[in-house]
């Protein structure tokens, strides 16, 4: 994806994006030596997301607030440390998220990004998560964090009536957004078993993300789309974070179509 935006941008000659593996012992050597290797900057994906933000000289305020980083630029003056996570979210929305009632499934890296962007940008997030402890966790830091920094952040945990029931569901209709972070659905996992959603509760007006993605369409989607739900899925997010990365990188406006099609390729 990002190699083909490069080619696109005519700077395909110079520039090339590749894959580096390093051990989370080795990061900040590996990351240190790099400019001097001529790279301009980097992704950085799981587990090294926190060290990125640790590692870097300056951070953009999306970065801290969310505590990691996933895209680096290395200047003269030193590391920068941005997260597109959160604004690839946004960016994928059909419409500004202030003022929606969000649902936010799990509470991993995933997760706090989302939550975050979307509590920053206006929605009123709740939390769910199979192991409720964890949600609450997010809830906290988040909470505590916005306090912090003085941001204005609405958030909340929710819980299925009865834990012990994996049928139990939320009213799902009550939520304008509804975002999957977890894991469900990867492994070919039926979302209506491990969630607490059902098949038949969405509706038109809803906007519903699964950050998870495959060949096809995930199950959770089409359920969605078939409802009349706008969806978007874990490639559209993907995009748009590459692409603000690439920006970050570049300057320069990111070919969004061209990135949209490597991605499916
Ligand atoms: P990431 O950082 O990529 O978001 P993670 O930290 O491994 O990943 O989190 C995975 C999320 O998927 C968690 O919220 C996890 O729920 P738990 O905290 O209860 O483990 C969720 N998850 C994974 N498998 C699940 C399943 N079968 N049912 C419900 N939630 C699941």
């Amino acid at each position: 994806m990002q190699n083909a935006a490069l080619a696109a941008l005519g700077l395909g000659e110079e520039w090339s994006y590749e894959a580096i593996d390093v051990a989370p012992e080795e990061f900040e050597a590996r990351v240190r030596a790099m400019p001097a290797e001529g790279f301009a900057g980097a992704n950085v994906t799981v587990p090294h997301k926190l060290l990125a933000l640790a590692v870097a000289d300056v951070s953009s305020e999306m970065a801290r607030e969310i505590g990691a980083a996933n895209t680096l630029i290395f200047r003269a003056n030193g590391i920068e440390a941005h997260n597109t996570d959160a604004g690839g979210l946004i960016a994928s929305l059909p419409r500004p998220p202030r003022g929606l009632r969000a649902l936010v499934l799990g509470a991993g890296g995933a997760a706090r990004a989302a939550i975050w962007a979307l509590g920053a940008a206006g929605a009123t997030v709740e939390i769910w998560n199979r192991t409720e402890a964890r949600a609450e966790t997010v809830r906290l830091e988040v909470t505590q964090r916005a306090r912090e920094l003085q941001v204005e952040v609405e958030v909340t945990t929710v819980r299925t009536g009865a834990p012990e029931d994996p049928g139990a569901t939320l009213d799902q209709s009550g939520y304008e957004l509804i975002v999957n972070t977890t894991a469900v659905g990867l492994h070919g996992e039926d979302p209506f078993e491990h969630l607490p959603l059902r098949r038949d509760g969405f509706g038109p007006g809803q906007v519903v993300v699964d950050m998870v993605y495959g060949d096809r369409p995930s199950t959770l989607l089409e359920a969605a789309a078939g409802a009349g739900a706008a969806v978007v899925d874990g490639i559209e997010v993907l995009v748009q974070q590459g692409a603000l990365s690439l920006q970050v990188w570049t300057d320069r406006e990111p070919p969004l179509d061209v990135m949209r099609a490597a991605a499916r390729a």
